[in-house]
């Protein structure tokens, strides 16, 4: 099915495919598997302005709301991140006298508590209620609603320019990114700048990463589509920096046009993206062949497991874990449940295929032979705390880069 560019209006064809889907993190309860909401996932790469993104993405307000799954705060992993973030934006943008921080999806306060506790002005927008609730109670200043140019003309007049704008895994969120570019802009003023980070293109085609596709990320950044979206509403590109968090991000920090000065990471990682080719259409073609490998693998590894009559339990219930249990068809039969620490999630079925989602303490009484570690981009804090289950001869499937047991 044909599609336009959500950036730049040009027409675009999917390069991927998924199928229905159903909404990532829609975690649910048994009467609610009647009336349960499919789309058409796929991706697509738009030649004219090189942004990577849905073709079709599901309206907001069915992935944001008062019940939404994803506490920040659940992996300490994270914390630590953010806590490293918040330390390096205060050291280098905020030197200031009186200086104001905003965050663009600040979900349960998972960084601004650092700006908070250091009394720095600061203000979370977090359109989804029972996340905005748990960092209101925590005493950080949050508005509930989608951050957009009316907004930030509103923030403005009320609070004035901000020194930084920061956002974290929701810039990728938000189909129009003109109202949010443009929002950025006036609340910037001219001495500001904004840091945002989210998974990177190329880390996802490197991995094959392909259960980053979900509705919510609608958009798959490089350094090409990032600079040229922004460009067109006055802030450039200053400095890019590479993350390992959530399987490879990269940081991208925007200051208004002829601020600052560029620095090198931009050219060079230009560089290396025109040399892996992120702006050619074979590119996604060879994507396409690895993610239908992998899943052909990982689908035999776990129909092989269940003719075998080993025990499989899935670890983290990630919202990623919907493109792959639905993508590969892995049902109840073949996966006993989904061990997770989100009390929002346990008792509740996964989005499509219905594995059932319990308590981290059902996984530790009782190990099975495989773990499959949807939470793969938490492996590191996950095998540190798991050391248990391989002793005792518990392996881990794993799925990216490769489909492996280790
Ligand atoms: N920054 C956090 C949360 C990421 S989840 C972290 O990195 O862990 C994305 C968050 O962005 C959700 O809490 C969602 O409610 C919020 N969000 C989605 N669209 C938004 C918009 N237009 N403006 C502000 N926040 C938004
Ligand atoms: P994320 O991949 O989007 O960060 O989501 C991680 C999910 O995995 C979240 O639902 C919490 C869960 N989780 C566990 O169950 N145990 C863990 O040790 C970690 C780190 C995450
Ligand atoms: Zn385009």
């Amino acid at each position: 099915m044909n599609s336009t560019c959500l950036v730049c209006s040009a027409a675009i064809e999917p390069f991927l495919s998924f199928g229905r889907m159903p909404v990532a993190n829609g975690f649910l309860s048994e009467s609610e598997f009647a009336d349960e909401f499919f789309y058409d996932l796929a991706v697509g790469f738009c030649d004219h302005c090189s942004m990577v993104q849905l073709t079709q993405p599901v309206e907001r307000e069915r992935l944001f709301h008062d019940n939404y799954a994803y506490f920040s705060s659940i992996s300490t992993r994270m914390a630590a991140h953010f806590e490293e973030f918040a330390r390096s934006v205060t050291s280098q943008y905020l030197a200031t006298s009186d200086p104001f921080v905003v965050e663009i999806g600040s979900n349960d306060g998972i960084m601004l508590r650092h700006f908070a506790e250091a009394q720095i002005r600061h203000l979370g927008i977090e359109p989804s209620a029972n996340v905005a609730q748990v960092a209101i109670d925590r005493g950080i200043n949050t508005i509930c609603k989608f951050f957009d140019a009316d907004l930030a003309r509103e923030i403005v007049n009320r609070h004035g320019h901000a020194n930084a704008i920061l956002a974290a895994n929701v810039m990728c969120h938000i189909a129009d990114l003109h109202t949010v570019a443009e929002g950025m802009r006036i609340l910037l003023g001219r001495q500001g700048i904004a840091q945002f980070e989210d998974p990177y293109l190329g880390s996802i085609l490197e991995k094959t990463a392909y259960d980053q596709i979900y509705d919510e990320h609608v958009y798959y950044f490089s350094i090409s589509s990032v600079q040229r979206l922004f460009s067109d509403h006055g802030l450039e590109l200053i400095d890019v920096a590479s993350q390992s968090v959530h399987g490879g991000s990269m940081r991208y920090t925007l200051a208004p046009q002829g601020a600052r000065p560029v620095t090198n990471a931009v050219v060079e990682q230009q560089r290396r993206e025109a040399a892996w080719g992120l702006a050619r259409a074979e590119t996604f073609d060879k994507f396409r062949a690895a993610v239908e490998r992998s899943r052909d693998r990982l689908s035999e590894v776990l129909r092989e497991a269940h003719k075998n009559g080993k025990r499989v339990v899935g670890y983290g219930a990630t919202s990623k874990s919907t493109t792959v249990t639905n993508y590969c068809d892995l049902s109840p039969q073949l996966i006993e449940f989904i061990s997770d620490t989100t009390p929002g999630k346990q008792g509740k079925y996964s989005p499509g295929v219905h594995v059932l989602v319990r308590p981290y303490e059902a996984f530790a009484a009782n190990y099975p032979e495989y773990a499959l570690l949807f939470a793969w981009n938490h492996a590191e804090e996950i095998m540190a705390k798991e050391r248990d289950f391989t002793a005792r001869g518990g392996k881990w499937i794993m799925y990216v880069p490769e489909v492996t047991v280790v």
